[in-house]
């Protein structure tokens, strides 16, 4: 039953990082209050305070380039829930995002897509999030390319070789990942030195989390998530849109399990967003 009462949505600043935690703990996600931080500064956070003085919802629009923003957080209270809250929260969202002229992304569970569809939201691909104790098979890259550990001098070249294969316009989350985590950063390389494929990760409140992964091909891939897997200490968590089967088979063969599903989303066209032949790895739902 939704709500009448218009709801008194407040911004929820950066320093309000740890406040807000406890909602993403209480839904079992795997954000930490660093990740909190860093979204909530790089984008822009509304939520809803309680009678209790106490964060009872959140959302949050993280923009991409002037053409795209992510929409991510949306989380109630489970004593909150059904009462429209989900739905006003993202209505905000999406006039924050029409406001800068952007087309808004997301990636849905299934609780939060019988939400999104009524607004007009509609399916990209799917994605699967991908548990892994740990992983012990090396996987040699093709010939002719290396990996090596990525550091802050790739920046730049990174963020341009990624921007066209991924969709999205995030030098910001690329260098706040790569700084954040350097042990988790590799490059796919040719002899010349030109790029074929990246990963990057950060830890996690539960597990370390591996992406964004984006290379020119499926076997570049692969080399480098068994690199990032095999180098760090797990578990792990690793979101992999469903069409790269030689992923899949390569992370159930080290004994991975996959507990939920995402649907990627979007209302209105962003150009290439829809195509996920050189994103291995999402970034998270949270960060595009
Ligand atoms: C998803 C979530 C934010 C929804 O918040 P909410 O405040 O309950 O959402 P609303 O009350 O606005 O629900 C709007 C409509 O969505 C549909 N809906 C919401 N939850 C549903 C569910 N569990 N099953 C079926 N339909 C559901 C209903 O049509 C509902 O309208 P109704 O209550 O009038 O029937 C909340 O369930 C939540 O925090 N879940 C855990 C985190 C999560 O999955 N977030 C989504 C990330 S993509």
């Amino acid at each position: 039953m939704a709500g009448t009462e218009p709801l008194d949505v407040r911004p929820i600043e950066a320093e309000h990082a740890e406040a807000v935690w406890p909602l993403s703990i209480e839904a079992g996600w795997n954000q930490n209050v660093a990740d909190w931080r860093f979204m909530l500064g790089a984008g822009r956070g509304f939520g809803l305070v309680g009678a209790d003085g106490a964060w009872h919802a959140s959302s949050l629009v993280l923009p991409l380039g002037q053409r795209l923003a992510w929409i991510s957080m949306v989380l109630v209270t489970k004593d909150r829930r059904r009462g429209g809250v989900g739905t006003g929260l993202l209505k905000r969202c999406i006039a924050d995002v029409q406001d800068m002229g952007a087309v808004a992304g997301l990636d849905a569970t299934e609780l939060g897509r019988p939400i999104y569809l009524p607004l007009g939201f509609h399916d990209l691909y799917s994605i699967r999030r991908w548990h892994l104790d740990a992983a012990k098979d090396a996987v040699a890259p093709p010939r002719g390319i290396e990996i090596r550990p990525a550091t802050i001098a790739d920046l730049s070249e990174l963020a341009t070789y990624d921007r066209p294969l991924s969709g999205m316009e995030r030098p910001t989350i690329l260098a706040h990942l790569l700084l954040r985590q350097p042990g988790l950063a590799w490059i796919a390389q040719t002899p010349s030195g030109a790029i074929t494929g990246y990963a990057l990760g950060r830890e996690g409140r539960i597990a370390t989390s591996i992406g964004p992964v984006i290379a020119d091909s499926e076997p570049i891939a692969l080399a480098l998530i068994a690199k990032a897997t095999t180098s760090a200490t797990g578990p792990f968590i690793i979101d992999v849109p469903e069409a790269h089967r030689d992923v899949r088979a390569w992370i159930e063969g080290q004994g991975g399990q996959t507990p939920r599903a995402y649907m990627r989303m979007t209302l209105g066209t962003a150009k290439g967003l829809d195509d996920p032949s050189y994103v291995f790895a999402l970034a998270g739902p949270e960060l595009g």
